[in-house]
């Protein structure tokens, strides 16, 4: 059986993750240059919070479902309500938009997509929830390939790497595509989901990406639940992040802290290197 994001959308770690990747997108439209996002792990695009598997969890309910039921706090969070809206025409949050639905809100006339997924239902469906729109183009295969894409032949973007994270080995293979990638485009925007749960393991990525003579910051960010199996911590890391971006991020990530706190301890952190 292979991972399921359907039982995951709109948790915290998704709402921490796309409003991240709004910022960023932000910040690239505020050039008119035309900007290409590739996605190496992107899902279906969209989810259905009362679906089976999103009510078994019932992991939105403390995620996005405490956002939706709030006014919007700052500009950044007011734009994630609007987009989650227009999805949700009716006033009740039912539909939850993945990664690749996030950025083509934002995405203008000449500005592209390039989304992988290996899983082939998982890409049919996602060819299917983007058909008709000549910005994207959806590829069903390995997204640690991805490299190979690279340098877009718009010269600036964005790569968004959004794992898994079921194989051992994940965070070695993260840190080769990131090694590969810059070699090929190395103005890139990169950034990288991933889960804190074995710190140890954690800890490499920043260290590898450090390594790889960018500059960049590492964003974590933890509701502060009491520590028991379920992942309670996760982490944004981004090379060559837009100037200002956690200038421009702090007020929502502190308002997140807020809201989407399970405990005492709920914080967040960048960690510029
Ligand atoms: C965490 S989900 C992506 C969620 C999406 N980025 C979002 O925020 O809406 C990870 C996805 O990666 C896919 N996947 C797993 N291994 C892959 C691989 N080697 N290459 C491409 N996609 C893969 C899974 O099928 C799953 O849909």
């Amino acid at each position: 059986v292979h991972y399921q994001h359907q039982f995951h959308a709109g948790n915290f770690a998704d709402v921490f993750k796309h409003v991240v990747l709004l910022a960023v997108i932000d910040a690239l439209n505020r050039k008119p240059g035309p900007w290409c996002y590739v996605e190496t792990h992107a899902g279906t695009g969209e989810y259905d919070l009362h679906g089976d598997a999103a009510r078994r969890t019932g992991e939105a309910a403390s995620g996005v479902g405490r956002l939706w039921a709030q006014p919007a706090a700052t500009p950044l969070l007011q734009r994630y309500l609007e987009l989650l809206h227009q999805h949700n025409p009716d006033g009740v949050l039912r539909h939850y938009p993945g990664s690749p639905r996030w950025v083509a809100a934002c995405a203008r006339d000449d500005d592209r997509l390039v989304l992988c997924e290996r899983v082939p239902q998982i890409a049919a469906e996602l060819k299917q929830n983007f058909r008709g729109d000549r910005r994207v183009a959806v590829h069903q295969r390995d997204g640690y390939e991805a490299a190979g894409l690279l340098p877009p032949r718009e010269k600036r973007g964005l790569m968004l790497i959004d794992p898994p994270f079921e194989r051992p080995d994940e965070f070695r293979a993260v840190g080769e595509l990131l090694r590969q990638a810059t070699a090929r485009f190395a103005h890139g925007v990169y950034a990288v989901w991933y889960p804190l749960k074995n710190r140890h393991a954690a800890e490499r990525l920043p260290r590898a990406a450090a390594a790889l003579g960018r500059e960049g910051v590492d964003l974590q960010f933890d509701t502060g639940a009491p520590a028991q199996g379920q992942m309670h911590a996760c982490g944004m890391l981004l090379l060559n992040p837009p100037f200002g971006l956690v200038e421009a991020l702090t007020p929502s990530l502190e308002v997140l802290r807020e809201v989407l706190t399970q405990g005492p301890r709920a914080s967040w952190v960048a960690r510029p290197f």
